[in-house]
């Protein structure tokens, strides 16, 4: 699904991949190893495309969706936890928060006057949600951040209050809603306490699209992932197995 091919890149005066080669195939889980600042990250940027290769290319299958979390999340506020998660769904999100809007609408004393306008979009707008399949996706959501340790009344309150580990949470629960057939996952499980951790590796267990991810907690990754990526020396080299096989097979 992704390919890339004979790869080199420096970031300043430090060269990162020499000339090297991976791939991504379709139902793989693929862990990501190599020291700090071997070039892990970079890695996953030159796949989304927020850096280029010096030499070599890139290549990702066409109409192919990729979600990428990182440690750089962004912004977040203005919207519910929930919306904030629905939001990397589509068109559904911006009907899911539009439909928000009127449920407010149609409780709020100082629009009795528009009521009746209220109504019929309320009605146009449930429809097109239902027919998207909204419902589900909100439960769906719902159901990913309680995995990942979020109380009921922690989803409906604004995303802008939370402390940054817990926006981390909802940027991961987001590509996970988006089901995409591609997940890059750098450092998931930093801001995981033990139980969504638990619940995380059953979750990555359970999808079925192609992973590549790193972990500094080694056992976590070493539960999900059949394959390993290892960057050493500017080169990548693949094994199946787990981390662990990887270093017997030094041996
Ligand atoms: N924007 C940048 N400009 C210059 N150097 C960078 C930049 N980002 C990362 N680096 C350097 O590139 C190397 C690889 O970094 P990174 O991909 O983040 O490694 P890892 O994720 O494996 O720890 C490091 O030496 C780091 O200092
Ligand atoms: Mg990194």
């Amino acid at each position: 699904m992704i390919r890339l091919d004979s790869i080199s890149k420096q970031n300043g005066q430090r060269v990162i991949f020499i000339e090297t080669s991976a791939a991504l195939q379709k139902g793989e889980k693929i862990g990501l190893v190599g020291p700090n600042g071997a070039g892990k990250t970079t890695l996953f940027r030159l796949i989304t495309k927020q850096e280029t290769p010096d030499e070599g290319q890139v290549f990702q299958d066409r109409g192919i969706t990729i979600g990428f979390f990182s440690q750089d999340v962004g912004e977040m506020s203005g919207r519910s936890v929930v919306a904030e998660v629905m939001d990397g769904a589509g068109e559904i999100s911006v009907i899911a928060t539009e439909l928000a809007q009127l449920e407010a609408d149609l409780c709020d004393p100082d629009k009795m006057d528009q009521m009746e306008a209220i109504l019929e979009r309320f009605g146009d707008v449930q429809a097109r949600f239902e027919e998207l399949g909204g419902y589900g996706l909100d439960s769906k959501a719902r159901e990913v951040l309680h995995g990942l340790g979020f109380s009921q009344e922690m989803m409906s309150g604004d995303v802008a209050l939370l402390s940054g580990g817990w926006k981390m949470r909802v940027a991961l629960a987001r590509i996970l809603l988006m089901q995409p057939d591609v997940m890059l996952l750098d450092e998931p499980s930093n801001h995981l306490d033990l139980e969504s951790l638990i619940w995380l590796e059953q979750f990555l267990k359970n999808y079925d699209g192609a992973l590549l991810m790193t972990s500094h907690d080694r056992a976590f990754m070493n539960r999900v992932v059949n394959k390993i990526l290892e960057i050493d020396g500017g080169t990548l080299t693949s094994f199946s197995g787990d981390y662990e096989s990887t270093n017997s097979n030094a041996r």
